[in-house]
């Protein structure tokens, strides 16, 4: 596979990038996705980005040992449409979706709004899914090879399924997806669907381990950054307990303005913090976490590795620092360990709490 000089092919992302910042935030989403998925992408050739991966190895139990940490959020690629694309641009691993078991719309538009000079993104999408079955076959035809590029699927519920309902949709999203996913996430955090973080109770948890005693150890959890700190310590305690393998934290902070739906980007940076934090406190290491929220440089993605994160997921630094962020964001990340005297990342994780 032919590569190009890393210097060339930012230009070009920062070009392609400062070109969609001029079209509405979900036109541009989704031609930003056409482009990742057409052939004309995977001809080009992609820059060589080994040499940044060096001591940053991350082992993400159940997913896999990863050359670097930086995998792509949910939302972005949600219904498997540009896999391969994402992969190129150097992601370590991608998590597909939210699918719903049934398509879906989601809300009306405009439903995605950008905020730059923050660096934020707030959304309403309400889950608009093609549904499992859709994506089911896109991941069946692409074979997906996991060890190359992990891949994960994220699991919602239709918004017309009553929360005494809602078991079965989660149910039916892990068996249509079984034996095709590197691991599965339980979304019950995304504040665009009603009733979907009251999901998030023991009852409700050990149900779902009940039901999937088989593929418990490929099941995370994604959680909300508002909710109390007892209740997310009581929610991790029973994620342990039952042997799930993990929490994805977090998804978006509702807000209601400047527009109604789920923050991202930097302002939700020190709430997602805080629920690594206190979600450590309770697990003090021995249950996986993956951070995700408010990462624009590679200093916040130090600062979710000291917290106990052993991966991290990226969703507004691809939107404000373009496609080839990856790069950007391990050269900035090999600089901060170097400035603090940290020779392999692994050896960071956790680190915040031992003074
Ligand atoms: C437009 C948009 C759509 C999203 N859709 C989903 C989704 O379907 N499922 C989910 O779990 N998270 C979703 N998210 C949340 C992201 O996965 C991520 O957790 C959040 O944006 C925080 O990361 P960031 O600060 O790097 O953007 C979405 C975020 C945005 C901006």
């Amino acid at each position: 596979m032919p590569t190009v000089s890393r210097s060339f092919a930012t230009k070009l992302g920062s070009f392609g990038t400062a070109c969609l910042r001029l079209l509405p935030a979900e036109t541009a989403h989704n031609l930003g996705i056409k482009l990742l998925a057409s052939p004309m992408f995977s001809y080009l050739p992609r820059p060589n980005l080994s040499p940044l991966f060096e001591n940053m190895t991350s082992h993400v139990p159940g997913v896999g040992s990863l050359p670097h940490p930086i995998g792509l959020a949910a939302g972005f690629d949600k219904h498997c449409l540009a896999p391969h694309g994402f992969s190129r641009l150097g992601l370590s691993f991608l998590e597909v979706g939210t699918v719903t078991p049934r398509p879906q719309e989601g809300n009306p538009k405009p439903r995605m709004f950008r905020y730059p000079e923050q660096k934020a993104i707030i959304n309403r999408m309400g889950f608009n899914s093609h549904g499992s079955e859709r994506v089911r076959e896109r991941l069946q035809e692409l074979d997906w090879d996991h060890n190359q590029t992990p891949l994960g699927v994220n699991i919602g519920k239709n918004k017309s399924t009553t929360e005494l309902a809602a078991i079965e949709d989660f149910n039916h999203g892990l068996q249509t997806f079984r034996g095709m996913a590197k691991y599965y996430v339980v979304n019950i955090s995304s504040p665009n669907t009603a009733g979907l973080r009251d999901l998030a109770n023991d009852e409700f948890l050990k149900q779902l381990a009940k039901d999937n005693q088989d593929i418990r150890e490929k099941i995370w959890f994604k959680l909300d950054p508002d909710m109390s700190r007892v209740k997310l310590q009581s929610l991790i305690e029973t994620i342990c307990d039952a042997g799930f393998q993990g929490v994805i934290l977090s998804n978006t902070h509702k807000v209601s303005w400047p527009e109604a739906g789920g923050q991202s980007g930097h302002p939700l940076m020190s709430l997602s913090n805080r629920s690594l934090e206190w979600a450590y406190q309770v697990h003090q290491g021995q249950l996986p976490m993956i951070a995700s929220g408010g990462i624009l440089s590679g200093g916040d993605i130090l600062q979710k590795i000291v917290r106990g994160a052993c991966a991290v997921q990226i969703y507004s630094a691809l939107v404000y620092r373009g496609p080839w962020v990856v790069a950007k964001l391990l050269e900035e990340l090999k600089a901060e360990m170097d400035a603090q005297g940290i020779q392999f990342l692994s050896d960071a994780i956790g680190t915040h709490y031992q003074a």
